[in-house]
């Protein structure tokens, strides 16, 4: 007999566990590179106050991944945003540490599988992006 079970997630966004979780991910990704020394130089590269850039990458995040797109409303384009930046591989390799750390935290353990993908997908990112704005 047919179990009454609440029908699978269907995004990314909500399989995550949608916007709350994400932002968990961005506090801990925005935290650990403020006080850890090992993301120096990449915490070097933003400015003072990093309130704006939890709040932006939490909307990129959303839309990204299947939830509401309001980040995306206004035309920007991630990549577009990050030419003009001097983007080394030693500094997307601390982007992408830092962020490693922050999704292990948050969700790794309870779902692996959506962790690694998220992971996979912006390793691709961080690549095209340090080689995209490589002097
Ligand atoms: C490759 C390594 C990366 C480096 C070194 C880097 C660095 C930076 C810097 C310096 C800023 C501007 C901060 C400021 O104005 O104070 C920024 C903004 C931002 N970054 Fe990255 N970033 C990287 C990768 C990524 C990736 C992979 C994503 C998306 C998953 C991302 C999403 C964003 C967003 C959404 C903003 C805010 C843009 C805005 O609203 O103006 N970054 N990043």
């Amino acid at each position: 007999m047919a179990s009454q079970t609440e029908s699978p997630p269907t995004t990314p966004y909500q399989r995550i566990g949608g916007q709350a979780v994400l932002r968990a991910i961005v506090d801990r990704f925005y935290d650990l590179m403020d006080r850890d020394p090992a993301y120096a130089e990449l915490r070097a590269m933003h400015g003072p106050d990093l309130t704006p850039m939890r709040d932006s990458l939490t909307g990129f995040l959303t839309g990204w991944a299947g939830g509401p797109r309001d980040w995306f409303q206004g035309g920007k384009c991630v990549m577009s945003l990050h030419r003009p930046l001097a983007i080394t591989p030693d500094t997307a390799r601390q982007w992408l540490e830092a962020m490693h750390r922050a999704i292990d935290e948050t969700v790794g353990a309870r779902d692996p599988e959506i962790a690694r993908a998220m992971l996979d997908v912006l390793k691709r990112m961080t690549t095209g992006m340090a080689q995209a704005t490589r002097p």
